[in-house]
């Protein structure tokens, strides 16, 4: 509209106030700032409030977010100028950002190389790809209470140890909890005294941006920790903190900070009561790592795993143990099953993978008395879906009848198990709780099922038959595919079908040399 007006306008004469004062209007019309509104849930952006967000189909989750006016070439007033110009003198800018002003092929691009900073947490090193790439933000999302602070403010210490500087910013607890906590955390030999090498571990409870920038520019820190986004505010918008706004303008500002700083920022990010990172995706987009804290607040492991990851693969979980000490790393993932505990029928042990580890879980069912047409099926740290198709087999291929049975299925100790090498487990711990039938002990089951009931070739056979023999399950059922597989010190046990499966778990039959391969009844 603008533009029209400008060109409407006619200057006579060499007079060029008409265009000055069009120009005058231009400017006031440009300036003036953009309404646009939000979804909160998928992030897209609408140019009129509806009750449903046309992408998504979430109702009640358009927000509305003005845009901010542009100043001139300074549009992070966060993060000014000069703070940019003194970071670039000292040499402490990220060579990861590496921004070319021209096209350039990509042979002839001068890999950086990137040292990263290792938290010495291996645990947490390894989701991250072997540490924080500096000039990197990282999300961190978690239910609350499962130990978020606790990771960070560990990772900060350890770091802080090291002689490097990090800056932990609490907008959620006073700087006084925030000692107290640590106190609790690294006090050594009951003393109330924080060691001196904490002394490069900065502590700032506040909630504005603007102040927290100022004071990172203070403390020029390798490592800055937000702890959490959602508490953050910009003054000069018109929003309260958490909203859709307000992440958005804060977190650009925060990465903008971060690349040219070359500083690592972790910002810790609340999830909703179904799991999601809270806010939109938008936050996901923006970050290069997203991780997620889970785990059981009932039991005390605790898992990170890699959702999103610029600067390294999204297979990796790092374990830990909630102690009265903190967070503990658990590299020996044996510890997670006990293999001396009695079978209980519904019980199967399997080898699962996560990342480039191994690791045995228990995976449990329960049928139980339900109503035809309306039997419940439930899962925990399980795929519903996967449990529905293969209820479904079992009725087909497997004989059994489940329509008005409610199945529940678990996987023990917390973890998420999604890979469909757990299957057969699955299958067999169904059949198991519906006869009332065990698996003999020193048994683990490996195999993905199909839908036409066959058993299937898993990936990493050999690196899970290791870790299983390692803890002393010498007895595998999985696919004949598998076992020609080569995999020693172990006797394998064929099971093509589910159908046949099922069979060993009914008669017992486990073939010759398995002498306490009697099942009971
Ligand atoms: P916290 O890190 O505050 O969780 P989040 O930041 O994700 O909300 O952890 C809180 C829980 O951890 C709390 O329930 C107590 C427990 N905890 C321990 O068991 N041991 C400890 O040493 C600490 C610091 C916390
Ligand atoms: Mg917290």
């Amino acid at each position: 509209m603008a533009r029209g007006w400008t060109t409407s306008l006619s200057c006579e004469g060499g007079d060029n106030s008409c265009l000055l004062v069009a120009g005058a209007l231009y400017t006031l019309v440009m300036a003036k700032a953009k309404t646009h509104y939000l979804c909160r849930e998928c992030g897209a952006v609408q140019s009129r409030w509806m009750g449903k967000c046309p992408d998504c189909g979430q109702w009640d989750a358009l927000e509305r977010y003005v845009e901010p006016k542009e100043k001139g070439s300074a549009s992070h007033s966060g993060v000014a100028e000069s703070w940019v110009a003194e970071i670039c003198d000292s040499g402490e800018t990220a060579s990861t950002t590496g921004t070319t002003a021209i096209a350039t092929p990509l042979t002839e691009i001068e890999a950086a190389s990137v040292h990263r900073l290792a938290s010495g947490i291996d645990e947490l090193d390894r989701v991250l790809g072997g540490g924080f790439v500096p000039g990197s933000v990282v999300l961190l999302g978690g239910d609350p209470g499962i130990g978020k602070s606790t990771l960070l403010l560990q990772a900060a210490a350890k770091l802080a140890r090291g002689d490097r500087k990090v800056l932990y910013v609490s907008s959620e607890e006073s700087a006084y909890q925030t000692r107290l906590r640590a106190e609790r955390l690294f006090e050594e030999n009951e003393k109330t005294e924080l060691p001196d090498e904490l002394d490069h571990l900065y502590i700032l409870a506040d909630t504005s941006l603007g102040r927290i920038v100022e004071q990172a520019r203070k403390v020029r820190p390798r490592l800055l920790v937000l702890d959490s986004i959602q508490m953050v505010y910009k003054a000069d918008l018109d929003a309260a903190p958490g909203s859709v706004t307000q992440l958005r303008r804060c977190c650009t500002e925060l990465v903008y900070l971060a690349k040219i700083s070359g500083m690592a920022i972790v910002l810790v990010g609340h999830v909703t009561k179904d799991g999601q990172l809270a806010g939109p995706k938008m936050l996901e987009h923006l970050v290069d790592a997203v991780l997620s804290f889970e785990g059981d607040r009932h039991h005390a492991h605790r898992v990170v795993r890699g959702i999103k990851n610029r600067f390294g693969t999204t297979l990796e979980v790092g374990l830990f143990e909630m102690t009265g000490g903190g967070l503990v790393e658990v590299s020996d993932v044996g510890m997670l099953l006990d293999p001396e505990a009695p079978r209980q029928p519904g019980s199967v042990v399997c080898p699962v993978t996560q990342g480039t580890r191994s690791l045995l879980v228990e995976i449990q069912a329960l049928t139980a008395t339900g109503f035809l047409g309306s039997a419940k099926r439930r899962t925990s740290g399980l795929d519903p879906n996967r449990l529905a198709m293969l209820i479904a087999v079992l009725e087909q291929h497997g004989g059994l009848r489940l329509a008005d049975q409610d199945v529940f299925a678990s996987s023990v100790g917390g973890l998420k198990v999604t890979e469909p090498a757990a299957d057969l487990a699955l299958c067999l711990a169904i059949a198991g709780a519906h006869y009332r039938k065990h698996m003999p002990s020193g048994v683990a089951v490996l195999g993905e099922v199909g839908l036409g009931g066959e058993v299937r070739h898993v990936h990493k056979v050999e690196q899970r038959v290791r870790e299983a023999v390692r803890l002393g399950y010498r007895r595998l059922v999985m696919s004949p595919a598998g076992a020609k597989t080569g995999v020693v010190d172990c006797q394998i046990i064929e099971a093509a079908t589910v159908g046949q499966a099922m069979e060993l778990l009914e008669r017992g039959a486990l073939p010759p040399g398995g002498t306490e391969g009697q099942l009971s009844t």
